[in-house]
């Protein structure tokens, strides 16, 4: 007997929502603790400003502010999302996920719900998923959050990390949609180089006992990177595979309207861009100068910030992709959300 499948509809990105913490800290308040200068954070990454969360502003809570703000705009309410997925790597509880954390919240408590650790490719990782969902009539409308409290987990004293990390949330709901919305994911990873962004040490490790067993201390995990060698990686690989995206949606960078790479480092932002030979006619996010990287949030911060810059480019075309620690990538084309 033949088994019954579900028929999906092809999918769009409905709204894009955010939550940005309070306190914004500029380079002067960083510098001290990392023998480091206004001037040089700015010439090597291009961020000026970052938002740090305080003890009111969870994970959680910036992902619940986050999703009620897309829900909002979309004139959604909880209750019609049928997925939910939190790309994240700093939610401090192993399990449950934030994802069912945020249902309960939010008062859907029956959706499916899971998070998902593709570091700074995750909102992207996500909004693969989410559009396979609805092609596959798996999912109706899946609310898709990049959520991230990387102060919780960057030593201030590391002078690799601590002026590139940051703090928020961002969401975008995709459902279903007549004509093609978001384009083939380009997506894969560099496994070998997974050392070069890590979070350290491991969980199991982390407990420090004396010889006599005796728990001495924690040794909190925290972030380390090889900057030069992410960097590179960048610049080589992550921009072929933004071309390969292009490619596989049928679209060159002279269709394109906007350009919302990962909110890494301004000079690997505008070298991918030189080397796809991007129009200056596009819009290239740059919300890495007043917000830091904030991993998975920092593509829908991106999206946001630049549609209240920008509203004529609600409906238009973009290229986003994401890439970190793994190290790990993923992009596609899509249209930006309609007007609120
Ligand atoms: C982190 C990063 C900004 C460091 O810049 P860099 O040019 O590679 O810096 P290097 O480590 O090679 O050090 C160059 C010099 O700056 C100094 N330096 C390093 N960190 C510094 C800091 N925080 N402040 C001031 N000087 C610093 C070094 O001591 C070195 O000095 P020297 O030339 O006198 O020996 C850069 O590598 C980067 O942005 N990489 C990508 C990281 C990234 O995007 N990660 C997230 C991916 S999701």
């Amino acid at each position: 007997m033949a088994i019954k499948s579900r028929q999906g509809s092809e999918s769009q990105i409905l709204s894009v929502g955010t939550y940005r913490p309070k306190r914004l800290v500029p380079n002067a308040e960083i510098v001290d603790k990392i023998e480091s200068t206004d001037e040089w954070i700015q010439q090597r990454t291009g961020i000026a400003t970052r938002r740090f969360a305080d003890q009111n502003e969870s994970l959680l809570d910036m992902a619940c502010w986050a999703a009620e703000d897309a829900l909002k705009k979309a004139k959604l309410t909880i209750g019609d999302i049928d997925t939910v997925i939190v790309a994240t790597i700093t939610f401090p509880f192993q399990a449950p996920s934030a994802a069912t954390a945020l249902l309960q919240r939010l008062g859907n408590p029956t959706a499916a719900a899971f998070d998902i650790n593709a570091a700074c490719a995750g909102f992207c990782y996500g909004v693969s998923m989410a559009h396979d969902f609805v092609k596959a009539g798996t999912s109706k409308k899946v609310l898709v959050i990049g959520a991230e409290k990387l102060t919780d987990f960057t030593n201030p004293f590391d002078r690799a990390t601590a002026f590139i990390f940051a703090d928020g949330a961002g969401a975008v709901i995709i459902g279903e949609s007549d004509e093609a919305g978001i384009g083939p994911v380009e997506w894969g990873s560099d496994a070998e180089n997974r050392d070069a962004i890590l979070m350290n040490p491991a969980w199991t490790d982390a407990r420090n006992y004396d010889e006599q067993k005796t728990l001495e201390g924690i040794v909190w995990p925290n972030i380390s990177q090889e900057g030069q060698k992410v960097f590179r990686w960048a610049v080589f690989s992550v921009s072929k595979a933004a071309q390969r995206a292009l490619d596989a949606a049928g679209v060159t960078v002279n269709d394109l309207d906007v350009f919302i790479p990962h909110q890494a480092n301004l000079r690997i932002i505008e070298t991918m861009a030189k080397d796809m030979k991007m129009p200056d006619s596009v819009l290239i996010a740059d919300d890495i100068r007043t917000n830091g990287n904030t991993s998975a949030a920092s593509i829908p911060l991106a999206m946001d910030a630049l549609l209240e810059k920008h509203p004529e480019m609600h409906g238009k075309l973009a290229l986003i992709i994401g890439y970190g620690a793994g190290l790990v990538y993923a992009g596609q084309v899509v249209k930006l959300p309609p007007k609120p």
